[in-house]
C-alpha cells in the first residue's frame, strides 16, 4: 500500500490523531514573528484544512493540496463555515502538477516527513523549490527522531535527514526542536524548519 493509500484509509476509519482542529502554533509563530507578509501560499498535505484556513484568515491566498478526498471535503466545509476562500485541490504532490505557481510561501505539517526514502524526500524538496518564487520560504513541521516514544506517533526524522534532502535547493534559516501544535496532552516532539529557496545562477 502506498503512503497516500494509507492516509486515505486512516481518514476513512477516523484514525487521524494529527487532525487537532486548530492551526499549529509553529506556523502562527513563524508567520507573525518573522513576519511573513501576505502572499500566495501552498499548504502541501493540507488535510482537513485548519492551517490553510488560518492563513486565509490572515490574508494569504491559499492553495491546499491533498490526496484524500475525505480530508479535502472536510477542508472545504470548514472553509465555507469560516467564510474564507481557499483553493483545495486533489493533487499528489510527488506526481502531479499544482496550478498557481509561483508561491511566496510553502507550508507543510506532517507531509514531507511521511516519506521514508531519502529519494522521495529529495524529490519533495526539489518540487517545493520549483513552485516557489525567487527567495521564497518553506516551513515544514517534522516528527523529531530525538524523541523516544512508546506506542504510536508520527514518523520521526533526524536533523540530518531534513538537511540532506533540502540543502541542494534551500538555505536552512532555522531548525528548531519543538513539538506539534495540539490540544491533546503530551504532543509529539517535532522539528520546525524554515528555509529559503537558493538563488540559482
Ligand atoms: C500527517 S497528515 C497532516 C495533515 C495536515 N497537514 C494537518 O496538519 O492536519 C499528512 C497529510 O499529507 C497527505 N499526503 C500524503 N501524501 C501526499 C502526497 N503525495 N501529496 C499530497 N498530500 C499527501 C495525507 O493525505 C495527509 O492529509
Amino acid at each position: 500500500m502506498t503512503i497516500e493509500d494509507r492516509f486515505k484509509e486512516r481518514y476513512k476509519s477516523g484514525d487521524t490523531p494529527w487532525d487537532v482542529g486548530q492551526p499549529d502554533f509553529n506556523l502562527i509563530e513563524v508567520v507573525t514573528k518573522r513576519p511573513i507578509r501576505s502572499c500566495k501560499v501552498l499548504d502541501i498535505g493540507c488535510g482537513t484544512g485548519d492551517n490553510s484556513i488560518w492563513l486565509a484568515q490572515n490574508l494569504f491566498q491559499v492553495v491546499g493540496t491533498d490526496t484524500s478526498d475525505i480530508a479535502l471535503g472536510k477542508a472545504k466545509e470548514k472553509a465555507s463555515s469560516a467564510n474564507v476562500e481557499c483553493d483545495f485541490v486533489l493533487v499528489d504532490f510527488l506526481k502531479h502538477k499544482v496550478e498557481g505557481a509561483p508561491f511566496g510561501f510553502v507550508f507543510d505539517r506532517g507531509c514531507f516527513h511521511s516519506f521514508g526514502s531519502e529519494n522521495d524526500r529529495r524529490k519533495f524538496a526539489h518540487n517545493v523549490a520549483a513552485y516557489l518564487e525567487e527567495a521564497g520560504l518553506w516551513l515544514t513541521i517534522v516528527g523529531n527522531a530525538d524523541e523516544h516514544r512508546q506506542g504510536p506517533g508520527p514518523p520521526q526524522r533526524t536533523a540530518g535527514d531534513i538537511v540532506l534532502a533540502v540543502e541542494p535547493y534551500f538555505q536552512v534559516l532555522s531548525l528548531t526542536s519543538s513539538q506539534f501544535g495540539s490540544n491533546r496532552p503530551n504532543p509529539p516532539r517535532a522539528w520546525r524548519c524554515l528555509m529559503q529557496k537558493r538563488h540559482v545562477t
